[in-house]
């Protein structure tokens, strides 16, 4: 079985591009056999964007309903609040203490932030809360405290899962004792979905006010909606071109081929816009309104979903719940007569097992080699100039103080941003199995 998660952050209302590019491929994905899908309401993420109380409280009963209205199955899949589950917010705190703050700095949102402010010189960091700072903490919590192996993302969230990875491969070498507490995560970036335009024409997003509800409201808003689709001046009768139609790209998200090579020739024929307008509300209103229909079921029964939420924490949390004393034991929160024990002795066959980093220097030049078990090279580092720099170097490695970053097809291992070594997949495999 694979463990899937993915978290959807609660801060407004589900629009058709959620649903073409998450939910409904998310939904697809949960019913593939060999699949164990968790699917959550990133409620505390939305708190980092959003101060308004009432907003946050309707969309995450908003998102919840959509998800179950477009047909997500809570029984087959663990769907959940992330604010439902305690042991996410305490191993985040854990894991806040091992992350460096460097490593934050380098988030691509923080660093937008940043750069928005000095453009608008305003001091660099005004308006960030720590909850942006930090938000990918949070995030590896999420994904960490479950041992996901694999999370669906959008290209944007490439640098979190990195970073995730990152963390958990620094807890195993500071706590773990050898052994691998937590799995790194990889992404899962679905390379077919469709990214839906918006009404002005840029990609679909709350952020930029250009949405369409995906079931709030009627079919008549939906239409109305619709109508407010840019278009160009073409009048009735004039071909138009379907590739730069922002409503034909709509219309393709949602139509079989046959369908969308019909509405293309029927453009390029001449369609007027009115008249290609009620096309694609034909098309869309015809796939959601039987789900349209379940949600707003679902919305007058607020304490169903409720309870279908609740019902998701709680098979949650028989797998939160044992790993986070697993972890808290790791770190040292242990009860007290146990405090004093002896560390268990590590066994010979154990500590062979394990790869080890050495340093030499060959003509002028020092270099840092990691060995596998049997001393095998996997791999060698770049040449440093002189010893101090090779053991300043060698220090933070040893501490797991390093970051796995990818270039150009080959994973580049860093210290402060400086590459060490170029690894291809093998020699990563091999270091990430044997450096634990
Ligand atoms: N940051 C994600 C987004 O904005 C949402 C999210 C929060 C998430 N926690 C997660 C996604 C864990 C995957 C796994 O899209």
């Amino acid at each position: 079985m694979k463990r899937v998660l993915t978290g959807i952050t609660t801060s407004g209302i589900p629009h058709l591009g959620n649903y073409a590019g998450a939910l409904q491929p998310a939904i697809e994905a949960s019913r593939k056999p060999g699949t164990d899908a968790f699917y959550f309401l990133a409620d505390y993420h939305a708190l980092v964007k959003c101060e308004d109380a009432h907003r946050v409280a309707q969309s995450r009963v908003q998102v919840a309903a959509s998800w179950l209205a477009a047909g997500l199955d809570p029984e087959q899949v663990t769907f959940y609040r992330q604010s439902d589950i305690v042991e996410i917010p305490e191993l985040c705190w854990l894991l806040t203490c091992i992350t460096p703050k460097g490593l934050m700095n380098r988030a691509h949102a923080y660093k937008a932030a940043v750069d928005d402010n000095i453009a608008k010189e305003l001091e660099p960091d005004s308006g960030v809360n720590m909850g942006l700072f930090s938000y990918p903490i949070l995030m590896a919590a999420d994904i960490l405290i479950f041992k996901a192996q694999i999370v669906p993302v959008g290209r944007d969230q490439i640098q979190h899962l990195e970073m995730a990875r990152d963390i958990a491969l620094r807890f195993n070498h500071m706590y773990g004792q050898g052994k691998e507490v937590f799995i790194p995560p990889y992404e899962h970036v679905a390379e077919h979905v469709a990214t839906l335009p918006g009404l002005d024409g840029r990609k679909m997003s709350k952020s930029y006010d250009n949405t369409i509800h995906l079931f709030e409201g009627t079919a008549r808003d939906l239409k109305n909606a619709i109508q407010r689709i840019v278009t160009d001046s073409r009048a009735p009768g004039e071909p138009k071109d379907p590739d730069s139609a922002h409503l034909f790209t709509i219309y393709k998200a949602f139509a079989t081929p046959g369908q969308s090579a019909d509405f293309a020739a029927e453009l390029r024929a001449g369609l007027g816009w009115g008249a290609a307008k009620d096309k694609l509300f034909e098309l869309l209103n015809t796939h959601i309104a039987p789900m349209r229909e379940r949600y707003h079921e679902l919305m007058a029964q607020p304490q169903q979903i409720e309870d279908i939420l609740l019902h998701g924490a709680e098979k949650a949390r028989q797998i939160t719940q044992p790993f986070m004393e697993e972890i808290r034991r790791a770190v040292g929160l242990i009860p007290a007569p146990q405090a004093f024990q002896q560390e268990q002795a590590v066994d010979d066959k154990q500590v062979k097992k394990q790869a080890r980093w050495v340093s030499f220097k060959e003509e002028d030049s020092f270099y840092i080699r990691l060995l596998d078990p049997e001393d095998e090279t996997i791999f060698l580092s770049q040449p440093f100039s002189c010893t101090k720099l090779m053991g300043q170097a060698m220090g933070a490695i040893q501490k797991g103080y390093y970051e796995l970053v990818a270039k150009e097809g080959h994973t580049a291992l860093q210290v402060q941003e400086q590459v060490i070594a170029l690894l291809d997949k093998e020699q990563l495999h091999k270091m990430q199995t044997f450096l634990k």
